[in-house]
């Protein structure tokens, strides 16, 4: 009997879809793996256009409609931010399993309802957080899970960028995207750095965010130009935070779209007393008695995160396999973000619960 192929739909076929989404589902529905059926956006050029470049995907305007249209087994959401949690708990309680672009939310409550509408119908949820899905990041992951790192007590969780600010979609207003780096690229790093120290629970945060450039007439935004109105600009450019964790492990936190550093720089370090591992340069760093010792990889995949992430969420719903991003691992997330935000505005740390 010929193997049954998943139904899938996608919801909000913006920059990320486009580039990172479509392409993958398009070549899983040639492997034979899928039909993509539904491309949804408010914008129906946008919809039309994706939906025209398969041959059983229809174009729509309104998810709900979608939705109704046929049993999904797949629903890719990505929208921007403030569309996540009710279109995922929309989808989840139509039956389908949830693939959602980073970050999970607006809040922690919104999270906490989706994990509740995941659980309630028994599907499975993952948050898009494709840069788990690295080869580099899945070898220092090998690393960290066999020990050798010893104890792991501190961590830096950095990206900065000398004149990056998003300059297409709604980064910049904080009711579309909740808040600026620190949800845009700050997750990334977050969440790639609390994985590979095994995801300890984060118990208290502080931290203070910052708007330096982005409202402002002069801005030289070098990498993106600028085609928002200043005015609208109403999240932060520059956050900074320190996270604690359980069993005393701790987070620094620096992520930033526009500052005055000589270049783009960052990545994730993991501190352990036999070993460290760090994504730039990428490698394990530690001692052997009276030398140091370093080791790296001569060659590395270089397949895109996203397409191991959209491939390996397929093969999860086929085969019914556990999500590597685990839902409540991106509410921990979430809970740091918030703390970290609330912090900002009480000039003091936080507890987590
Ligand atoms: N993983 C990554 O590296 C990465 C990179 C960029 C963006 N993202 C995430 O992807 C998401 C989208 O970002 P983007 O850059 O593609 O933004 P975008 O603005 O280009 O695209 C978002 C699209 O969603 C559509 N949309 C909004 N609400 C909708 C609704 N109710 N129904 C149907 N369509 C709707 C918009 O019309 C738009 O076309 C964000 O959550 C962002 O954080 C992730």
């Amino acid at each position: 009997m010929a193997k049954q192929k998943l139904k899938v739909g996608l919801i909000g076929s913006g920059a990320i879809a486009r580039e990172q989404h479509l392409p993958y589902w398009r070549e899983l529905e040639e492997e034979g793996r899928i039909d993509l059926l539904g491309v949804c956006d408010l914008i129906s050029e946008r919809c039309e256009t994706e939906a025209g470049k398969s041959k059983g995907a229809k174009p729509y305007l309104d998810y709900r409609k979608m939705l109704k249209e046929y049993h999904f087994d797949i629903i890719d959401v990505c929208t921007q931010n403030r569309g996540h949690a009710p279109i995922t708990i929309d989808a989840l309680n139509a039956g389908a399993h949830v693939i959602v672009e980073k970050p999970m939310a607006m809040n922690v409550k919104e999270c906490k309802a989706m994990i509740a509408a995941q659980k309630k119908n028994k599907r499975k949820l993952m948050v898009a957080q494709h840069m788990r899905f690295e080869a580099g990041a899945e070898k220092l992951k090998e690393v960290a899970e066999s020990g050798a790192l010893g104890q792991i007590y501190a961590s830096e969780a950095k990206w900065l960028r000398r004149r990056g600010i998003p300059g297409w979609g709604k980064f910049h207003i904080a009711k579309e995207s909740l808040g600026g780096p620190m949800i845009d690229i700050g997750v990334h790093m977050m969440d790639l750095c609390v994985w590979l120290m095994g995801c300890p629970k984060p118990v208290a945060a502080s931290g203070k965010v910052y708007r330096m450039f982005g409202d402002r007439e002069d801005l030289f935004n070098a990498d993106w130009g600028r085609p928002y109105p200043p005015k609208e600009f109403d999240v932060e450019d520059h956050a900074t935070g320190f996270v604690r964790f359980e069993k005393g492990i701790t987070m620094h936190v620096t992520v930033t779209w526009a500052a005055n550093v000589a270049e783009e720089t960052g990545g994730v370090t993991v501190l352990g007393d036999k070993a460290g591992i760090m994504t730039n340069p990428l490698g394990v760093y530690g001692a052997d008695h009276s030398t140091l010792t370093s080791s790296k990889w001569d060659w590395l995949s270089p397949e895109d995160g996203h397409r191991r992430e959209v491939r390996h969420f397929c093969e999860c719903v086929e085969k019914n396999l556990d999500v590597r991003v685990q839902p409540w691992q991106s509410l921990n997330i979430q809970k740091i973000i918030d703390a970290i935000y609330l912090s900002s505005k009480l000039n003091k740390e936080v507890p987590i619960k």
